[in-house]
């Protein structure tokens, strides 16, 4: 068994686990063939990454946060449509939900397994929403932010993008550059989402930081407001690395997501430029550049799928070979450790 992202599946594949939606619903069952318009299906809604039989390795993961991720995006997706709707909202459904996600994350063994789940491959909103409150929880867990700060951070997270609703679909979707006056749209999100949270909602300092302050940059030169270093708020500073990690591997209409390794790469690039030193060292201390089920290429030429990684050795992680240098199969699969072996280093994902 193998996790392959929704975009690499082929006709003919069996599934090796069930497929659930984003509400916990059975969407396709284990044991099913895949047909072409069954991965459409998987594309249209945003699965992002199913488990397929594969006889030639057998990946010890476990599937990550199933239910909190479904209970989250539902808990997130009602309070949007509360603010579309100008209800009064009350916060506790989503503080209750983030309580139990950071439950979730201090269980999970590897944290590098729940990165390589939470990208996101086709879709975006409400994916992006989640990704960002988990990255943004294990980064403020890392950076030692306590338990209660941790839930408004997470709250603040799933809702930092509210403002969108607010700006036209057409700009937000559209394909090519964007004119200077749309662009000037885009920025105002993070005021919009700030304003209609904090008359609507009963929500914490620290959450509405993270909404108003996620595309700051230290240096000054983010938007809405070009802030600098101490005027922005730690949970501003977490969320505007988390939200641009995520946002650089995702796919979009207009773009094609980049992986992993190369946005950690950008965003050790931009430590101390724009983004704060201490809250990129506690971002990338739980990053892993080649997560669990990622293809990798070494230098040999030889090709694997990453099995394990851990944090003192994340860019030597361990590998199942499946194609020789040549590009031919293996008859049988041999995991190396590289983390042991001084000549074999990984060059690049595929
Ligand atoms: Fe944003
Ligand atoms: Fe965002």
């Amino acid at each position: 068994m193998r996790l392959i992202r929704v975009c690499e599946l082929k006709e003919g594949m069996v599934l090796a686990k069930d497929v659930l939606d984003n509400t916990g619903r059975i969407l396709l069952l284990e044991g099913i063939e895949l047909k072409d318009t069954f991965i459409d299906k998987l594309k249209h809604i945003g699965i992002f990454a199913v488990y397929v039989n594969d006889s030639t390795l057998i990946l010890p993961t476990t599937p990550v946060i199933p239910l909190s991720r479904s209970e989250t995006i539902a808990a997130t997706e009602k309070a949007l449509h509360d603010i579309i709707l100008k209800k009064n909202i009350k916060a506790s459904g989503l503080r209750e939900k983030v309580a139990k996600l950071i439950e979730d994350i201090l269980k999970a063994d590897t944290l590098a397994i729940l990165v390589s789940e939470i990208q996101s491959y086709d879709r975006y909103t409400l994916d992006h929403s989640f990704n960002v409150a988990v990255l943004s929880i294990i980064t403020g867990l890392t950076y030692g932010l306590p338990k209660d700060e941790l839930v408004e951070l997470g709250i603040g997270a799933l809702l930092h993008d509210v403002g969108k609703i607010f700006v036209s679909n057409s700009i937000l979707t559209k394909k090519g550059r964007l004119t200077p006056s749309e662009w000037e749209e885009i920025k105002k999100h993070p005021d919009f989402g700030y304003k209609v949270l904090a008359s609507n909602m009963d929500i914490s300092k620290e959450a509405l930081d993270v909404v108003k302050q996620h595309h700051e940059r230290i240096n000054g030169t983010g938007y809405p407001h070009g802030l600098r270093g101490e005027s922005i708020s730690s949970y501003g500073k977490i969320a505007m690395i988390t939200d641009a990690f995520d946002a650089m591997t995702s796919n979009r209409v207009y773009k094609k997501g980049i992986t992993p390794y190369k946005a950690i790469g950008a965003i050790k690039a931009m430590r101390g430029l724009l983004f704060d030193n201490n809250i990129v060292d506690a971002f990338l201390a739980k990053m892993s550049s080649y997560p669990v089920g990622c293809k990798v290429r070494l230098n040999t030429g030889q090709i694997g799928v990453v099995i394990k990684t851990d944090e003192i050795t994340e860019t030597k992680p361990t590998v199942v070979l499946l194609f020789d240098r040549n590009g031919c199969m293996y008859k049988e699969t041999k995991t190396v450790a590289l983390a042991k072996e001084r000549e074999l280093a990984v060059v690049g994902t595929l």
